[in-house]
């Protein structure tokens, strides 16, 4: 009997590395053969690293593209079809849309190449390949060095990498540490500046769930929209032109028509952003118990004003509509990512980890310096960093006027600093800003913001971090009505008139207006007082956390540290796979199209289900999309670890074919950033077979559909 139960433990716990390692880690494509490939095998997958990245002959990575810069996106036609969110493209929709063709909400599909969009500023950034510079970058650099000598050494060998790198006229590199500044890798890129609309779901579809299902599973979103990359005659990268063809890529990714079950391997291959996996644990108290609950409430505050507004009126509903969910994102983000902290014992978790780490490293005396120093340098740091997010929340991003004086500084700067010409060039620059600023800015909304945000401020920051005119004043609602009627920034016509005048006049003015000068005195409370020693303190924090860093890599020799994200490109890969948020509560994997018409309420902004959509639902015509139980399949989650900027990043499967595109993370498992944990983090695809039926059914552009590659 104790035989059996410990054959079944060690098959358990050594056989089955689906349950064991499925899930954590960003890697890098140029490491897989050596880090990951056997894993990625045992876990079903069936091409090789070799496939995945090879500079030789084309690979998976020829078809991963960084969108804009802040999405990821990839080839899906050998005519540079390009598949990415509708939450990434939505800035190129909207600047096509106007109140007669609104695309965001009809949609839209070019019936020829010749319809396609052009979109001037989008750029589409191929990865030639990469490089481990460390050891050039790292030349010369000593321990004994203080960390501006060593940044100004290793920049200046950056110079003289780059440098040494013979690139084409179209091709760029990126050196970019990683392992907190223990290593670095250049990326080789090439970028296409032509980068066209194909098509759109209507909003109805592809932000269908809006804020109310933001970061939540199950979800029923189609998020996602299509452009092309176009390139001069020699497929090389060119200004946009009407003689520009459609990109020819080195691969693209086949389409895999037969779907996907419970437990089968996916990779996410794209663009992360950020995360911090290595913190100490007091980092992470910090983050836990002092920053996001403060960032949460400001924004809880600001939210509320704004929600009891676009709840009564309909103008300020369209006005407020892309700033409140901007806000909402991360308000919401951050409110899983404590919740997720805390229901898997994170700060627990990283305490045991130093333990042992401090129990291995009993004869380093100088590895052993480091937590006591992490733990005296976040002391000392934490009320910094609290005033310091307040200040950025309140000043810097929810008080819209006070947000607007930055550009106003900029201004009377210009002037000042390099004179009547850059100052003209600016304000030429500042007037079309504020045209779109003040077409959705509600003067009294904003108003009861600033009285609520700033009583706040006063409440919990320190009398020293006031501006004066705060000092011994309660009743921030009387300063608020002074400001909002004596200042000229919350009040459009009256700013549009002042920028008219003689420069002189502008400048005179701004200095004297009420509001800018509170704004200008607050900021240099802010830079000398917060911001100053907040800098001084994470200076010491960074250079230690670098130390730190390598130590760990050095201690936990067995374990396979992976980067944290940077906005380079890597591969994560999970299984296909529900959780359990809570007790009692099992998610499936799985959504269908049955659950959009669960979801639906009648002429709602964020749940609307369009007629056309219902006809296809009631008369069940899915054609080749729908799942073997003949439902249509809308989304899927799995373990894959991913962040901000895998947006649109390909999920694929086992032989290199889209099975998904990735758009979200599940809230309970937001927390990825600063530690995955498997039971709960979770990735939300939208499944490739609703894209198709989207494009072909829906919206009958099988012109694009045919240019795919489908596997049955
Ligand atoms: N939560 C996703 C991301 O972080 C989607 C955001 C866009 N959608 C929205 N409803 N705000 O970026
Ligand atoms: N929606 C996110 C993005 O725009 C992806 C979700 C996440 O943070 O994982 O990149």
């Amino acid at each position: 009997m104790m035989n059996k139960l410990k054959v079944f433990l060690f098959v358990a716990l050594f056989w089955s590395p689906v349950v064991i390692f499925a899930g954590e880690g960003m890697w890098l494509p140029i490491f897989l053969k050596a880090l990951n490939e056997s894993e990625m095998r045992d876990m079903g997958m069936k091409i090789s690293a070799d496939d995945i990245y090879n500079i030789n002959k084309g690979s998976l990575k020829d078809a991963i593209v960084h969108f804009g810069g802040f999405c990821t996106s990839e080839i899906i036609s050998d005519q540079g079809l390009l598949l990415t969110n509708h939450h990434c493209g939505y800035g190129q929709i909207q600047s096509h849309s106007s109140i007669d063709n609104n695309l965001l909400k009809n949609g839209f599909w070019a019936s020829t190449l010749s319809d396609e969009l052009p979109n001037p500023g989008l750029t589409a950034t191929l990865i030639d390949w990469i490089d481990d510079v460390s050891n050039a970058a790292l030349d010369g650099v000593t321990e004994d060095m203080s960390s501006t000598e060593r940044q100004s050494a290793i920049d200046k060998n950056l110079v003289k990498i780059k440098e040494s790198y013979n690139l084409k006229s179209y091709q760029d590199v990126q050196i970019r540490p990683f392992y907190n500044g223990n290593q670095y890798f250049a990326f080789i890129t090439t970028t296409y500046k032509d980068v066209r609309l194909v098509g759109t779901p209507p909003e109805s579809i592809g932000k269908f769930g809006s804020d109310t299902d933001n970061w939540v599973w199950p979800r029923h979103t189609g998020d996602f929209s299509m452009f092309r990359i176009y390139a001069g005659p020699d497929n090389l990268p060119a200004e946009y032109s009407e003689e520009n063809i459609p990109y020819k890529p080195k691969h693209f990714l086949p389409i895999n028509l037969k779907g996907i079950k419970e437990g089968d391997f996916t990779m996410v291959f794209g663009f992360p952003g950020r995360t911090q996996e290595y913190l100490p644990s007091y980092a992470i108290e910090q983050i836990v118990n002092v920053l996001n609950p403060a960032k949460i409430e400001i924004r809880d505050a600001a939210l509320k004003i704004l929600d009891s507004h676009m709840r009564t009126d309909e103008k300020t509903k369209i006005q407020y509509a892309s700033k409140y969910a901007r806000i909402a994102n991360y308000w919401k983000k951050w409110i899983g990512e404590n919740l997720g902290l805390i229901k898997t014992k994170a700060i627990d978790k990283k305490q045991k980890y130093e333990a042992s780490y401090v129990e291995k490293n009993a004869n380093h005396g100088e590895r052993l310096t480091y937590l006591p120093k992490f733990n005296s340098l976040y002391e000392s740091i934490t009320p910094y960093a609290y005033a310091r997010d307040y200040y950025l929340e309140v000043v810097g991003r929810n008080v819209e006027a006070l947000n607007l004086t930055s550009y106003l500084r900029k201004l009377v700067n210009t002037y000042e600093e390099n004179g009547t010409e850059e100052y003209g060039k600016y304000k030429a620059r500042l007037e079309n800003y504020l045209t779109d600023f003040y077409k959705d800015y509600n003067p009294e909304i904003d108003q009861e913001v600033f009285t609520k945000l700033c009583q706040m401020y006063l409440d919990h920051l320190e009398s020293t971090h006031y501006p004066s005119m705060f000092t011994g004043n309660s009743d921030i609602s009387q300063i608020a009505n002074y400001l909002y009627r004596g200042s000229i920034v919350p009040n459009a016509d009256m700013m549009t008139d002042i920028l008219n005048r003689e420069p002189e006049i502008v400048i005179a003015t701004i200095k004297n207006d009420p509001l800018y000068a509170l704004a200008e005195e607050w900021n240099e409370i802010y830079t000398d007082k917060i911001n100053k020693p907040y800098q001084e303190y994470n200076v010491q924090i960074e250079e230690l956390q670098r130390l730190y860093m390598k130590a760990q890599m050095e201690t936990f020799t067995d374990k396979r540290f992976y980067p944290d994200a940077n906005s380079t490109m890597r591969i994560t890969y999970g299984n296909v796979e529900g959780y359990s948020p809570r007790d009692a509560v099992e998610y499936e994997a799985f959504t269908t199209l049955d659950g959009v018409m669960e979801k639906y309420v009648p002429g709602d902004y964020e749940f609307d289900v369009d007629e056309k959509l219902q006809t296809l639902y009631n008369t069940k015509n899915y054609g080749q999309y729908a799942n073997k139980e003949g439902k249509l399949p809308i989304c899927f989650i799995g373990s894959n670890h991913t962040t901000g900027g895998n947006s649109g990043s390909p999920a694929i499967d086992g032989h290199g074919r889209l099975i998904g595109l990735n758009f979200d993370r599940v809230w309970e498992g937001t927390m990825s950033d600063i530690n995955y944990d498997r039971s709960i983090c979770r990735n939300i695809m939208v499944d490739v077979r609703y894209i198709l039926f989207i494009i072909d059914k829906y919206a009958g552009a099988t012109r694009l559909i045919d240019e795919m590659k489908l596997v049955k």
